[in-house]
């Protein structure tokens, strides 16, 4: 049932394309507008919504993450992403106006569905994004936005952490056609380009040998950084997350702002450090910013592995290895720029010999606290 695949893994990553696609699927109409009437819930109390706020635990955290970024763009809407254990054990600040959503690819996820619990006991709405029909969660919930990545059977997640980005996004984008002008035109302008995804994943999976062969030499690493701003900033924590569930290797995610007030003091020579570079199209110059930290972390010794966009010769002097994804517009860039990264982690832990499908000490959904 790997369908000739090496592991459930490799299976998933590839099917990446189709996660996405399957969740944008009968989620629009002919004219281009979003339609979730599966949501079932009052449109009128959407509307009043005054803050959103995120839970999750793992990699779907920082699909939280990420529509964070996103929500608060599309939408003007006050957005939190917590992880879902903090959240239930401290005093949150939530009321009949708060929405919460929560993300779990299995739905059973014991402290994500405490979080929900919790939150509902304090008058919030409740929304689940899951990819499990009939699970706990959903069920706790005031309503569900299924993922619909299909069974995700290696416990590490990739596909489903694809097909949660597409469906909170779609989630946003929702709230921003409830807002209805500008905000709803823009809404549909993003659907649009979010169907164009899937084909983008596929090129990106197509063009992916290099970085097996990256992965293969780099298999006796001791440590991995990731570096990233904006949406990056997630992906490159899920990039280290990966490498750590999958490789046993000690990686860790910073923000790439944050370099000079602590992390470049990892940096030594010979230190292997991906950086997830923004579009040179994205806000504020912050593509600048990214391209002047590689340069620093080169000029420490970095060996700097650069994910870029498709074009930018910015950073060709700086780095050591270019991987290339097709142009998107900068929010959705985190579907293409976290595909290397968890490719990278299955080819390296393959290459050591270990199990990527079922990783020492992990379980698929943790149904304890
Ligand atoms: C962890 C899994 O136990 O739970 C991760 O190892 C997963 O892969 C996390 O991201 C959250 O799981 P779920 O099912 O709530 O998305």
């Amino acid at each position: 049932e790997k369908g000739g695949f090496r592991s459930f893994m490799d299976k998933e990553i590839d099917e990446q394309p189709q996660a996405v696609a399957d969740t944008l699927l009968g989620r629009t109409d002919a004219a281009g507008a979003l339609v979730l009437d599966e949501l079932r819930i009052d449109e009128e109390a959407l509307k009043r919504v005054s803050k959103i706020v995120l839970v999750a635990c793992g990699t779907a955290s920082y699909a939280g993450m990420v529509a964070k970024y996103a929500i608060e763009h599309w939408t003007r809407i006050p957005c939190e992403v917590e992880l879902a254990h903090e959240f239930r054990y401290r005093d949150p600040v939530v009321d009949d106006r708060t929405l919460v959503v929560s993300i779990s690819q299995s739905g059973e996820t014991m402290d994500t569905l405490m979080a929900v619990k919790h939150a509902r006991e304090l008058g919030a709405m409740t929304i689940a994004i899951c990819n499990t029909h009939g699970s706990t969660i959903p069920r706790e919930s005031d309503a569900v936005l299924y993922t619909h990545a299909g069974p995700e059977i290696a416990v590490a997640s990739t596909k489903a952490f694809l097909a949660q980005i597409t469906a909170v996004y779609v989630l946003g984008l929702y709230l921003a056609q409830l807002r209805g002008g500008t905000y709803a035109d823009e809404a549909q302008a993003v659907m649009k380009e979010l169907h164009e995804v899937p084909a983008k994943i596929r090129t990106v999976l197509d063009a992916m040998g290099r970085v097996r062969e990256i992965a293969r030499f780099m298999a006796d690493s001791p440590a991995v950084l990731f570096l990233g701003r904006h949406v990056g900033y997630p992906v490159a924590m899920e990039g280290a997350l990966k490498l750590k569930e999958l490789a046993y290797i000690h990686a860790e995610g910073f923000a790439a702002g944050e370099l000079k007030h602590g992390p470049i003091a990892l940096v030594e020579p010979g230190q292997p450090v991906f950086v997830v570079v923004p579009s040179p199209s994205t806000e504020h110059g912050l593509h600048g910013k990214v391209v002047s930290n590689i340069q620093e972390i080169r000029a420490r010794g970095a060996r700097t592995l650069v994910i870029a966009e498709e074009g930018d010769e910015s950073v060709v002097p700086f780095a050591d290895e270019i991987i290339s994804v097709p142009t998107v517009p900068t929010l959705l860039a985190p579907l293409l720029t976290v595909v290397p990264l968890q490719v990278f982690a299955c080819e390296l832990a393959s290459a050591k010999g270990l199990d990527v499908d079922q990783p020492r000490n992990l379980a698929k959904s943790v149904t304890v606290e």
